[in-house]
């Protein structure tokens, strides 16, 4: 008896050890997957840099020079047509091995919105732009990296989707409104100056604007209606129709009332039309997910700013990206320590 007393530390350091040494491997587990998955906000991995004027996609291992007429006409093959929008027609191709996306102009009408936005897409390439492949002006063609997923438009039900679903929560969506402001940022800030993203009147239209990537990042695709503000012009307009509807911001409506619109008297505006726009993407990015109904409180204040009528008092998008940040990180931190308190 005596000796069953004495045995019983003998087996119990080693199990007491053993109990340790596993929940300290659970916690390194447990921590590994938390970076994983919270990661920054910094580019997706898919997104491949080459100097300007190269490309890589797919498998391929080196950057290559765009692709020019010879090599477009010769060597790509038009798979299906995957996309349609008023100015371009969108095929899935193959170029070889590689799938890529083939950019026809779709009427001659629309020939100057088209070379406007390959002008743009050559010169605006970044992380958060779809990469350009190869240009055949002469043919009206350009080609873009390949994305399965297509627009931002698909976003809710991809993420219904099996294989995406554990992926549908509020830091993947978040992380996507992140990608929409910093796009936004690079915009109005960008090596061709402040640009405004005019072909988004309503927001269907604006998240067909930009692809969704394989590992849910947002890229922006139609670069066609960019036009530039001069700091000491009159602004721009976005078309020369009236535009209507609350998703628009209020300067670029007809302000005469009853008066018919005329496209001569509509005064202009700048940049801050898109600030106005934010409010409204972030919340279908953010969808209805637990966690979304707290992060829509946290910009309860940003998105009140960006919704002031007068232009001037909008914050910049660096301003509100700053926000976004600030949130994204405090609700990771939050979130953490909620699981952390759970071990
Ligand atoms: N690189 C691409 N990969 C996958 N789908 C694409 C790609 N480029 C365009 N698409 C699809 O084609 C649609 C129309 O493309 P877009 O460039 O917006 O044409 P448009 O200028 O005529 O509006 C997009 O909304 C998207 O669904
Ligand atoms: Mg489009």
């Amino acid at each position: 008896m005596a000796q069953r007393v004495r045995s019983s530390p003998k087996f119990g350091v080693p199990a007491v050890v053993s109990c340790l040494i596993a929940l300290f491997c659970a916690n390194v587990l447990l921590y590994v997957y938390l970076d994983a998955l919270y990661e920054d906000t910094s580019p997706s991995s898919t997104h491949m840099h080459c100097s300007p004027g190269y490309f890589k996609v797919g498998t391929m291992k080196n950057c290559t020079p765009w692709l020019q007429c010879p090599e477009i006409r010769a060597n790509i093959r038009r798979l299906r047509l995957i996309g349609q929008g008023a100015v371009k027609q969108v095929y899935l191709s193959e170029w070889q091995g590689q799938k890529v996306a083939l950019c026809a102009l779709s009427s001659e009408q629309y020939k100057a919105d088209f070379l406007h936005g390959l002008s743009m897409l050559r010169s605006l390439q970044s992380v958060r732009v779809v990469a350009l492949v190869g240009v055949c002006e002469e043919d009206g063609v350009f080609v873009t990296e390949y994305h399965p997923l297509g627009s931002a438009l698909t976003l809710d039900s991809t993420l219904a989707k099996d294989r995406y679903r554990s992926q549908d929560t509020w830091h993947v969506r978040l992380r996507l409104a992140l990608d929409y402001v910093v796009f936004l940022v690079f915009l109005h800030n960008s090596p061709g100056g402040t640009r405004v993203m005019c072909d988004s009147n309503d927001l269907h239209k604006t998240l067909s604007q930009f692809l969704l990537t394989s590992d849910l990042r947002l890229l922006a695709n139609d670069l066609d209606a960019l036009p530039l503000v001069d700091p000491r012009g009159q602004g721009i307009k976005c078309g020369n129709r009236e535009l209507m509807g609350e998703f628009v911001a209020p300067e670029q409506r007809w302000p005469y009332g009853e008066v018919s619109f005329s496209d001569d008297l509509m005064p202009g505006y700048n940049e801050k039309s898109d600030i106005w726009k934010i409010p409204d993407v972030t919340h279908a990015l953010l969808s209805h997910v637990p966690g979304s109904d707290v992060i829509h409180l946290h910009l309860f204040e940003i998105h009140a700013a960006c919704k002031r009528q007068d232009p001037k008092l909008r914050p910049s998008a660096h301003e509100v990206l700053s926000v976004y940040r600030s949130v994204y990180d405090s609700m990771k931190e939050s979130h953490t320590e909620s699981v952390r308190d759970m071990l």
